[in-house]
């Protein structure tokens, strides 16, 4: 596992930003690059800078596919706290990307089950995602995969605790009960099945997190550690979320990353 240190959010972000678009650029198969997202507050600066750099040219969506990590169960997509809204309005609808290449689980199908088995036939159809960027939560949940999901676990209903539900109040008026209670979410095992995962951590609040993914024993507790086992991922971070790290954890990877400082 790499693990790159950025000192600010703004660092982290435009660190992760130029990483998708690095992977896009080399992308030379005829097929087209297949990206993995998140919501969240911690990718809107990656979003920005992707905005960014798509109106500058410096980067093309159009042979980019994108599959989004989850939905909240019973908002339309017109709710301003879905994940389709938030995709739509903090990304998709400033790039090139094709209306038809971008895939968003939908919380509001009849068949809940069917709608997650049909995603991960879709992104298997696709040959399989390229790069998957995460984010995680306090508890280092990746998706909605909160503790206690297996960590071979695929496409499906989540449940979401009452933590998370707290958390996620923020966008909510600060009331969990109009939290929903479920999710759809990509499984554990369908971000690691993909070739790269890139996680962004930031914040004091995630650095308990951030060492349970980086320094913990692999652990369904932590359903972020799964990608202790990855050949293939990268964690970016900055400097506050770093404050759980063991001093000779946080020197090693600065040392061994300190050509990726920005
Ligand atoms: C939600 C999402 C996760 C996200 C997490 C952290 O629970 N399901 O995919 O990583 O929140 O969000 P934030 O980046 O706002 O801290």
């Amino acid at each position: 596992m790499r693990v790159v240190i950025q000192s600010d959010y703004e660092k982290m972000s435009l660190w992760a930003a130029k990483h998708i678009v690095d992977a896009i650029n080399g992308h030379k198969e005829d097929r087209p690059f297949v990206l993995g997202l998140p919501t969240g507050s911690s990718p809107l600066g990656v979003y920005r800078d992707l905005v960014k750099m798509n109106s500058k040219g410096e980067v093309s969506f159009k042979n980019v596919v994108t599959f989004n990590m989850d939905e909240y169960v019973g908002l339309p997509k017109t709710h301003d706290q879905s994940y389709w809204y938030f995709m739509w309005s903090n990304f998709f609808d400033h790039v090139d990307i094709p209306k038809e290449n971008v895939n968003i689980l939908d919380g509001m199908a009849k068949d809940p089950e069917g709608e997650c088995l049909r995603y991960e036939e879709k992104i298997a159809s696709y040959g399989g995602i390229d790069l998957f960027m995460g984010g995680i939560g306090v508890d280092g949940h990746i998706a909605f995969n909160e503790p206690y999901t297996s960590l071979y676990s695929r496409t499906g209903v989540r449940t979401l605790t009452s933590d998370t539900k707290i958390v996620n109040s923020r966008f909510f008026g600060n009331d969990p009960s109009k939290v929903p209670s479920y999710a759809l979410s990509v499984g554990v095992g369908t971000v690691t099945d993909s070739k790269e995962v890139m996680v962004l951590i930031n914040g004091h609040n995630k650095a308990r997190a951030l060492a349970h993914t980086v320094e913990g024993g692999v652990s369904q507790k932590w359903t972020c550690s799964a990608l202790q086992l990855h050949n293939n991922a990268v964690i970016v971070c900055d400097e506050p979320a770093c404050g759980e790290l063991k001093v000779d954890t946080y020197r090693y990877f600065l040392d061994v990353e300190k050509d990726q400082r920005l």
